[in-house]
């Protein structure tokens, strides 16, 4: 099968240009149909949040077996959703990078096996380009050039966006992505997973200046970020010190709240200013934020700030295009024109590749 690449004959390329998208990177099970003109005709997200609730974190084994139950209903209802029959499609994108690699092969296999079927064309999406692609779609029209910022529990990348396919990654978290750094804080509180959501929640009521937690390489060149040393310092605020003599005070809800509102004001302020920079160093005018963590609702005043303040185009996904989703696929359709049709044999590339200059 290597090689092999679908074609379609003169009579079904009349046939309404519609494909179906596959995500399983992560705990999410996703499809949905999208036409041509990036119009979204369905989409369906399966979340497997209360199969690793209880272990504070994804379980790789637990994600991919559960999309391997999950897969083929979700294609399923993501068709009937949007009145097309699998013949109806003009080809399968589906993403193969980056991700868990045993939750990747469930949809990459089922994406392969249609396509082959049907004899339409797969097409191999990058997750993290799809991410920031759904700026694009948010905005409806060409926002390219432009900086891009993926935020996820997986991922904290900087991008610079030259077009609609074409993202350099030119910044990087060297430990925990911001949204496991969110998880991992929400666990150390007490808080349920995913954490994210309900640091925001109790930062509500605290004050982000009550503690003044670590800022890493903000006042550095480097487009790097850390959020290791946030979290232990979180850690020691909260609990104490190790061997420390005298307990730390007690956990009242104010003391969560006050702790998660300096925490989260700590993770935007490195978040907008390594935006500020990567803006800069690659002289663009406009920003697109994607990934779960842009649900951030303070992370998004704060943008609406920079926006307001410096004339910067901020674009930001939609809370469904945010987080996990197979709309975001759309992205196939520009791979496409470009002529990027993934062979049958295409594999997953779990890890995050670094495209240098
Ligand atoms: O993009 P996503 O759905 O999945 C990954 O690819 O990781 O992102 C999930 C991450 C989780 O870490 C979650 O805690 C975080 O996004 N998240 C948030 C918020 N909503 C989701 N973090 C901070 N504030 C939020 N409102
Ligand atoms: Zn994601």
């Amino acid at each position: 099968m290597s090689g092999v690449v679908n074609t379609r004959s003169a009579e079904e390329s009349a046939c309404p240009e519609i494909l179906l998208a596959i995500e399983s990177s992560c705990d999410e099970t996703a499809a949905a149909v999208v036409d041509s003109q990036g119009h979204v005709l369905s989409s369906v997200v399966a979340s497997q949040d209360e199969l690793h609730q209880r272990f504070g974190g994804v379980v790789p084994e637990i994600a991919s077996r559960a999309h391997l139950s999950r897969v083929l209903p979700v294609i399923d209802e993501a068709l009937r959703k949007s009145s097309h029959a699998l013949e109806d499609l003009s080809a399968i994108a589906v993403m193969t990078e980056p991700g868990l690699v045993g939750s990747l092969l469930v949809g990459v296999t089922a994406a392969k096996t249609l396509a082959m079927v049907l004899g339409r064309p797969l097409i191999a999406v990058n997750h993290i380009h799809a991410h920031l692609y759904a700026c694009r779609m948010t905005a409806t029209r060409n926002i390219f050039p432009a900086t891009g910022l993926v935020v996820s529990g997986g991922h904290t990348n900087l991008y610079d966006c030259r077009s609609a396919i074409d993202y350099e990654l030119v910044g990087s978290t060297i430990d925990d992505a911001a949204g496991e750094a969110f998880d991992k804080a929400a666990a150390l509180l007490g808080l349920p997973y995913p954490g994210g959501p309900w640091m925001q929640k109790m930062a509500v009521n605290g004050n982000p200046r009550a503690f003044n937690f670590p800022r890493s390489f903000l006042k550095d060149d480097r487009l790097a970020f850390s959020f290791s040393g946030l979290k232990t310092a979180l850690r020691y605020t909260a609990l104490g010190l190790p061997g420390a003599e005298e307990p730390a005070p007690e956990l009242t809800p104010q003391r969560i709240s006050d702790l998660a509102a300096s925490f989260q004001e700590a993770v935007v302020d490195v978040l907008i200013g390594k935006c500020r920079q990567a803006l800069s160093q690659f002289k663009r005018r406009t920003l697109c934020i994607g990934g779960g963590v842009a649900a951030n609702v303070r992370l998004r005043e704060r943008l609406l700030e920079l926006q307001d303040e410096s004339g910067i185009d901020v674009i930001i996904a939609p809370m469904a295009l945010c987080t996990d989703n197979a709309a975001m696929g759309a992205i196939a359709w520009e791979l496409l024109q470009a002529g990027q049709v993934a062979p049958l044999d295409v594999d997953v590339t779990p890890g995050l590749v670094r495209h240098s200059r």
